[in-house]
């Protein structure tokens, strides 16, 4: 699937000119969906500092963007310098924007990234806790299987195969294209 129209939005991958936009998102969070996000509390300060890092953490994130904000991204990182079998998920999706299947649409991104760079454990150190994760792992189940209170799931094998490697570049070409005739409308209404 390429770049996905969802709810009145857009879920694409997020570049490395956006951790603007990124910050913006992780600072509208409330105290307890930062507490959940981050594992502990946060300051404001921490978060533009994180938020400015994304792009050189060598991290996958996807973003799902309405009215040119982001509302809600999924984080999947690398836990050495390279990529190996182990990875960490992080998901955010604002309050006003949760329960509409997002987070969920959201996880189906992070699967097929992680299944791409062969990851098979996946790291979400809230899932213990967090009632809407664990239905959100449910509805993956057929993907990822997670023992209840564990905070570590197994992706199950499939492997990257030609359809997901060619399903996570199509989304990247059209998120390409897509950016340059953002671009060309902007230009045009400067000119
Ligand atoms: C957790 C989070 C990412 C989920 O995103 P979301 O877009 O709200 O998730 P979805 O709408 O796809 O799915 C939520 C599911 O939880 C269910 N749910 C909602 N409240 C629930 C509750 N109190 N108990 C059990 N299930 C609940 C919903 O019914 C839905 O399940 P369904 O699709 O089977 O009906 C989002 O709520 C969030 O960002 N929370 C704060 C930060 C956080 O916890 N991040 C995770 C850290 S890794």
């Amino acid at each position: 699937m390429d770049v996905q129209y969802y709810k009145n939005g857009l879920i694409r991958k997020l570049r490395p000119t956006e951790t603007d936009k990124f910050g913006d998102h992780l600072l509208r969070l409330d105290k307890e969906a930062r507490r959940m996000r981050f594992a502990h509390t946060v300051s404001d300060d921490f978060i533009v500092v994180y938020a400015g890092r994304m792009a050189e953490m060598g991290s996958v994130a996807y973003a799902y963007f309405s009215d040119d904000q982001i509302h809600a991204t999924a984080e999947l990182k690398k836990l050495g310098d390279t990529w190996g079998h182990e990875a960490e998920a992080a998901f955010s999706v604002e309050t006003r924007f949760q329960d509409h299947g997002i987070g969920t649409e959201l996880m189906g991104r992070v699967i097929t990234a992680a299944r791409n760079r062969g990851v098979t454990q996946l790291y979400m150190s809230c899932l213990a806790e967090n009632r809407r994760m664990q239905a959100i792992a449910r509805r993956h189940e057929a993907d990822l299987r997670f023992e209840y209170g564990e905070v570590v799931g197994e992706i199950l094998p499939q492997g990257p195969n030609y359809f997901s490697i060619l399903a996570e570049a199509m989304e990247d070409r059209t998120s390409y294209m897509m950016a340059v005739l953002d671009l060309q409308k902007r230009l045009m209404k400067v000119a």
